[in-house]
């Protein structure tokens, strides 16, 4: 057939998951086309938070300066509110996304980056943009209809939206990233734990300055206690930063068992002013949408040679800020081993590990944000305003916190209490940063990881067991600064190692010929490129100075050695062929 297209890796899809995928093949080197049914990007600014893992991959693939360029920077995300109405009442705030001095030492101590605020609208210009200059062909109002594998790859059937054409592309693999309704995923009949539309919500889109009313608690959230702010939604109603402070998008919630709400300027203008608190503001509103709650993920996330990413395998509310990053994290898990296997380096057993390491992350995130969301319910209850029915119930209700009476007393306690409990959604460090892998891919030393020291949720723990992610510290030289995870790139397994273990990057050389795999090693310590700038490092490493770990392109140790090996060799021949899967 003349008409037939071919390719390594086909991409449905040009979200964070599908744009992030292209940009990581294309940066490797391995063909791709990725094809997308809109003409251009994500239409509104939906996700946004982007946190410390998702920037740490930007910066991997130098993009990182051009993501800082159209975001909002740290110091302006974290002074969450929480109110009657934007020009009303305060209930209180809490910092949030590690701005808190109690919390900033964790963040800055686990990466060299920060979370910021990037909407969905400028982030995948700059995904796809990146991708398709190192390669991708990008296909816009493509549309993906069917597929169907066989031993060697995957006919996928495609129609071109502006001329109706239908046309196949033949691609070794097939990756679905076409979002939370995924027709790659039913294709492939993805096994879905969960409910999806269990809650309505509505986004409204809009333009008015309030910096009087914010920029002295600048935050990217805004939570609104007001009648029906309880009913669907995500938990309260949310005036969200689009831009500071003039671009906001508002997610309010309706009944979901209702008739849907007729959304029109009026009513968009009605909620705008209602939850801002300013009865006569003059807004523009620039969109409107609704859409479902989900609390779905998959357990497995693959068929032969078709792989699914993102919210395709996990559906979930925007609690936590977790799906545009962890969409591109699924993609980083697997675009390295599909090159792996593309250029014979790896068995094909290594693809499976995608599965096995992504399933637990996919389920714990989608719990999470929905817990999220449902914990509001103790900050409405600590209010006393669950079941106020009217809104002057309501506003009594919230001004009893004020009294000097007793039931005032519980009420501003139980707020403490409830406010707290938030950090769950909005400094939850170890479910952001603490994805640990067991698979395969990962050759144990028999040691476990240590029992969390704190709340695992909330906290996150380093550690080089294999599987952990690479520690960050900040090493180099008298000129040059540079966090751990510079020295271990994409394109490279990287062994780490001290001086008195220079014997390993011989053996590492040898071994990597023989597997034709780039490698490189790095020594710490004086004398060599890379010093232990702060004697930080020595703390992390958790093996001798002679010792080594293994760390594979997406930054998690696969492999370590407490101690320089009698034969280090065959040690690490042995290592690669278990993580390879080339037995
Ligand atoms: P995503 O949905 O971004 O992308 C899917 C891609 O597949 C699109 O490019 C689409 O064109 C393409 N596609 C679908 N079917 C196709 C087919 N048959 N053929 C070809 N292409 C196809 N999150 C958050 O944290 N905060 C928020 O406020 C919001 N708000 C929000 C609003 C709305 C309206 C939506 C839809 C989503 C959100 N989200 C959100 C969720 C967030 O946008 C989501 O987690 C990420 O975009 C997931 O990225 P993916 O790349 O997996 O899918």
């Amino acid at each position: 057939d003349s008409s037939v297209i071919e390719t390594d890796v086909l991409i449905v899809g040009s979200g964070p998951a599908g744009s992030s995928a292209a940009l990581f093949l294309s940066t490797l080197g391995i063909p791709n086309i990725m094809i997308t049914k809109y003409r251009w990007t994500a239409n509104t600014p939906r996700a946004h938070i982007t946190n410390q893992r998702a920037m740490e991959i930007f910066r991997d693939m130098d993009i990182d300066d051009q993501v800082l360029a159209d975001a909002t920077e740290h110091g302006l995300v974290g002074d969450t509110v929480f109110c009657t109405s934007i020009a009303g009442e305060e209930i209180g705030r809490i910092r949030t996304w590690g701005t808190g001095a109690d919390r900033e030492a964790d963040y800055q101590l686990a990466s060299p980056c920060l979370t910021v605020d990037i909407p969905q609208t400028y982030l995948e210009p700059i995904l796809v943009k990146n991708a398709t200059m190192r390669g991708t062909q990008t296909q816009f109002s493509t549309e993906y209809v069917s597929h169907e594998q066989d031993a060697d790859g995957v006919n996928v059937s495609v129609v071109d939206r502006l001329t109706g054409q239908a046309y196949t592309i033949r691609a070794k693999y097939l990756i679905g990233a076409d979002g939370a309704r995924s027709k790659v995923a039913a294709d492939i009949d993805l096994p879905l734990v969960g409910s999806m539309d269990i809650a309505g919500s509505m986004n409204i889109t809009f333009k008015a300055d309030i910096a009087e009313l914010v920029g002295h608690r600048p935050s990217v959230l805004y939570w609104v206690i007001q009648p029906g702010s309880n009913v669907g939604g995500i938990g309260a109603g949310l005036v969200r930063m689009v831009r500071p402070w003039n671009e906001w998008l508002i997610v309010w919630g309706f009944d979901i068992t209702q008739e849907p709400p007729v959304v029109d300027n009026a009513a968009a203008i009605q909620i705008v002013r209602n939850l801002l608190g300013m009865p006569e503001l003059e807004v523009e509103i620039t969109g409107t949408s609704l859409w479902g709650n989900n609390e779905v993920y998959a357990t497995h996330l693959q068929k032969g040679r078709v792989f699914c990413a993102g919210d395709a395998i996990h559906r979930h509310p925007p609690s936590n800020g977790l799906g545009s990053n962890t969409s591109i994290q699924d993609s980083y898990n697997l675009a390295w081993k599909i090159a792996a296997v593309l250029r014979g380096q790896a068995g094909p057993a290594l693809l499976d590990t995608y599965s096995t390491e992504r399933a637990p992350v996919a389920e714990r995130i989608v719990k999470r944000a929905n817990q999220s969301g449902r914990e509001f319910a103790d900050l409405f209850v600590a209010l006393g305003v669950t079941d106020a029915e009217t809104e002057q119930e309501m506003i009594e209700q919230i001004e009893e916190r004020k009294a000097n009476t007793p039931e005032g007393a519980a009420k501003r306690a139980a707020l403490v209490k409830a406010m707290a409990i938030k950090n769950y959604e909005f400094n939850a460090h170890g479910v952001e940063l603490g994805q640990f892998y067991t698979s395969t891919a990962i050759a144990s030393d028999g040691s476990t990881l240590p029992e969390p020291e704190r709340d695992p949720d909330l906290y996150y723990q380093v550690s080089t067991v294999p599987g952990s992610h690479l520690p960050h510290a900040w090493v180099g030289d008298h000129r040059h600064k540079v966090a751990m995870m510079d020295l271990a790139p994409y394109d490279h397994f990287t062994l780490i190692t001290g001086v008195a273990g220079s014997a390993w990057e011989a053996a590492l050389e040898t071994v990597g010929r023989e597997l034709g795999l780039p490698v490189k090693t790095v020594v710490i310590g004086p004398g060599h490129e890379v010093t232990d700038l702060y004697f930080d490092w020595s703390r992390l490493r958790e093996v001798e100075e002679s010792g080594a770990l293994l760390v594979r392109p997406d930054k998690h140790i696969c492999w370590r050695s407490n101690e320089l090996a009698d034969d280090p060799e065959s040690a690490l021949r042995e290592a690669f062929s278990t993580i390879l899967s080339r037995q």
